[in-house]
Parts: C-alpha cells; sequence; structure tokens
C-alpha cells in the first residue's frame, strides 16, 4: 500500500531486503524445509528482489533451474538485473493467480510472505498445485499479524496489531490458516512449524514492522489517539525494546 493514508512507504525492493538480511534464521529454516538438490526445477513465487535465488541456485547447480515469479515489475527488473550472469536462474513477470506454466512444470515450489499480499489465496494454492509434478514439495512461510508481540503497553499492542490486520495486511491471518487451505486445495500437508525473531533494537525492529509509520497511518483514520499513539512510541523508543513475530512455516506435497 503506496503512501497509505498520506504516510509515505519505503523503497519496497530495499524493505525486503532489509527483512531478508535480519530474518536469516527462519529463511534458512525454510531453504531447507525444501530439499533441493542437483538438478531440480524450483519455483519461487512472489520473489521481490530476489533476496533467495542465490542460496536456490546454488544448491540445484548448474543441472536445475530456479525460477523466480512476481507480479510487480520494479521487483521482477531488480531481481533480473541481480540474477543477469546466472543462467540457471529466470526471473519473470507473473501473477500467482493465473501462472503461465504448464501443469507439472516444477519439483519444488515456495512461497515468502507474498500468500499475505494475493487477492485469492485459495486460487494461488490451486495454482501451485496445479504446476507441481505428482510428489513435488511446497514450502511456505507467513506471517500471523495478529501475533505480533511488542513488550509494554498491552492495549497499544492490540490496537496497533488490530490496525494493521484491518488495514495494511489483506490476509494478515493467513500463516495460521496455511495447513487448512493447502488440505483444501489437494495438498498433503506434512508439518507446520512456527518461528519466532526475537527483535531488541526498536530502530532495526521499526523498519521492518513500520512501528512508526503504521501508528501514524492508525492515528490518520482514527484507530488510535494521537496522544496514545505518540506516547506509546516514545515509550519503545526510549525503554528496554522487545518485539516479536510469530511466523509459520508449511511443509506440503502434491499427493502422488
Ligand atoms: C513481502 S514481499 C516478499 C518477497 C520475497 N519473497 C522475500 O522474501 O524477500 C511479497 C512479494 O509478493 C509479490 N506478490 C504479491 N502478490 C502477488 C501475486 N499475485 N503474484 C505474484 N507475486 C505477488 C509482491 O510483489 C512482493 O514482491
Amino acid at each position: 500500500m503506496a503512501n497509505a493514508l498520506g504516510v509515505p512507504s519505503p523503497d519496497k525492493a530495499a524493505y525486503m531486503d532489509n527483512v531478508a538480511a535480519v530474518a536469516v534464521d527462519y529463511k534458512q529454516q525454510l531453504l531447507d524445509l525444501l530439499q533441493l538438490e542437483p538438478g531440480l526445477k524450483v519455483l519461487d513465487l512472489g520473489c521481490g528482489p530476489g533476496a533467495d535465488l542465490q542460496a536456490m541456485a546454488d544448491a540445484v547447480e548448474v543441472s536445475g533451474r530456479v525460477i523466480g515469479v512476481d507480479v510487480d515489475p520494479t521487483m521482477v527488473e531488480a531481481a533480473s538485473e541481480r540474477f543477469r550472469d546466472h543462467p540457471q536462474v529466470e526471473v519473470l513477470l507473473g501473477d500467482g493467480h493465473a501462472l503461465s506454466f504448464e501443469e507439472a512444470s516444477f519439483d519444488r515450489a515456495r512461497m515468502d510472505r507474498a500468500l499475505q499480499h494475493v487477492a485469492d489465496p485459495a486460487a494461488v494454492l490451486a495454482e501451485l498445485l496445479r504446476v507441481l509434478k505428482p510428489g513435488g514439495l511446497l514450502r511456505i512461510g507467513e506471517p500471523d499479524w495478529d501475533s505480533l508481540v511488542v513488550d509494554g503497553d498491552l492495549e497499544m499492542n492490540r490496537a496497533f496489531n488490530r490496525f494493521v490486520c484491518s488495514t495494511m495486511v489483506r490476509n494478515a491471518t493467513v500463516g495460521r490458516q496455511l495447513a487448512r487451505l493447502a488440505r483444501a486445495a489437494g495438498f498433503e500437508v506434512d508439518e507446520v512449524r512456527t518461528a519466532s525473531p526475537v527483535f531488541h533494537d526498536f530502530a532495526q525492529a521499526d523498519k521492518i514492522f513500520a512501528f512508526t509509520r503504521n501508528t501514524e497511518r492508525a492515528i490518520r483514520a482514527g484507530a488510535i489517539e494521537r496522544a496514545d499513539g505518540e506516547r506509546w512510541l516514545a515509550e519503545l523508543q526510549a525503554g528496554d525494546f522487545l518485539a516479536a513475530p510469530l511466523m509459520f512455516l508449511m511443509s506440503a506435497r502434491k499427493p502422488l
């Protein structure tokens, strides 16, 4: 949501690169769960600027293929530029609701924090089922924005989460729904696990969770009183800060 409620958003590619630099642990877990081997063909749907493509390309080696797809041309441009000299990596403009690939094209597919933004998660999962080979593995990592824990004023934490869930993120609680949605789409679900990085630095966390920007938006939307919002932000900046998001990592497979 660019410039929502008159509050400018940061550069999207820089935001995603920043998250990737901090979220090393859950991203490594998601990569390990993919069980990549040389020669496999992998789809990264909603690849953004391509933060995860290199690790996948290394794992499938030159005999494999990594295809990144994103609906945003600026992301495709950024990722394409990065992987210009990597023959086994291709980045394509596309929408997860209607992928341009043949049925059973991929051995593996993944999404990392992209299903939270799509118009119809069930339709995207149906597409992923179609383009995976029988027995192919799907791995998805998504947050649960209603479960963002911030030490301090509990009512403000709740008001902030309510605003983000109702106004800022389309499918803000899709993380907790992953297994149910995947089964409904026809996948066999092997595992759901959680990952919760803990942040102790307000400035670092603010870049990812947008406490300052989204509190200002909530104030402008009438969801939070200005005095309460400004006091909460001042306390978070001044105090012994702690915040932790809840990430769900789901492992599923297309039935044989
Ligand atoms: C939060 S970013 C995550 C990017 C990347 N997966 C990462 O971990 O750095 C979500 C991405 O999903 C993309 N996206 C949103 N809806 C999409 C759709 N319908 N089809 C394909 N990509 C989509 C956005 O353009 C954005 O680049």
